[in-house]
């Protein structure tokens, strides 16, 4: 049973949101849809010191997917702009408070200035180790895994799990090990995975709130949580006398 050792995985949980509603939100306030990713920013630096107080270990966000690009460019570049400026008035708190910060997907079209900000926060950060704070930014899941493959079959050898894991951390700058997902969490009501984390997300725990990300709060986190330790994770098995066996809990 590869997949399911607690040794194989970081200290404390990990936890993915698709921070969904921004637009929505703003929209139904008669603002424009920028000012909804302003305030889902600050609600993302909330969460994360929330995050943290509740013990989890990683925490990636996905704050821009692939197909992302395809909004209206006003849109796009002022998202480009909240994510540097963002950055960089966290950077130091970061480092205050243990938290080691980097990014996930691809840079070889993330304007200049941001990738500059990106590498040079994830060098300030990288010798920090209360909880990693992982930013997905122009991610597509299934992007990561073609990409995997071309450099599986180029390389060529026996295909391992771990091996093609490697792989997509390389990929998408993950790294070596890349953290299975323990609990997805998804706002504003839609109920997908929009690309993310596919392979990482294989017996994630799914959570779906309507709450819009700018609303979304610290009972909000602790709700899912609660519902998180709840349930029973058992990665398809079953004890001999057939009964379903709570392998890990959170
Ligand atoms: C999805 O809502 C949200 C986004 C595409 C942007 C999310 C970005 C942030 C919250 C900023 C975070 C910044 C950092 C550095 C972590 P939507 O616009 O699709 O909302 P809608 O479904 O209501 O249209």
């Amino acid at each position: 049973m590869p997949n399911t050792s607690i040794s194989s995985r970081p200290a404390g949980v990990h936890v993915a949101i698709i921070m969904d509603g921004n637009g929505r939100w703003a929209t139904a306030r008669g603002r424009p849809r920028t000012a909804g990713h302003v305030v889902g920013a600050r609600t993302a630096r909330d969460i994360v010191e929330v995050a943290q107080r509740q013990g989890v270990g990683t925490l990636t966000l996905y704050a821009f997917s692939g197909d992302n690009w395809q909004r209206p460019r006003r849109e796009v570049s002022g998202l480009m702009r909240l994510f540097r400026r963002t950055i960089l008035a966290e950077q130091e708190r970061c480092i205050q408070r243990g938290l080691r910060l980097s990014f996930i997907g691809r840079r070889d079209r993330l304007p200049r200035e941001l990738l500059l900000t990106i590498e040079s926060v994830e060098a300030a950060t990288a010798h920090c180790a209360t909880m990693h704070l992982r930013v997905a930014l122009d991610y597509a899941s299934r992007d990561t895994i073609v990409r995997a493959a071309e450099r599986a079959a180029a390389e060529g050898g026996p295909l391992t799990r771990e091996r093609f894991t490697a792989l997509m951390g390389a990929a998408d700058h993950s790294g070596s090990t890349v953290p299975d997902v323990d609990l997805l969490i998804r706002t504003g009501g839609e109920q997908r995975l929009s690309d993310f984390l596919l392979w990482e997300c294989a017996y994630a725990e799914l959570y779906f709130t309507r709450r819009m990300w700018p609303d979304f709060g610290e009972e909000d986190l602790a709700a899912a949580m609660e519902e998180f330790r709840a349930r029973q994770r058992r990665f398809g098995a079953v004890d001999d006398d057939g009964e379903a066996r709570k392998i890990r809990s959170a």
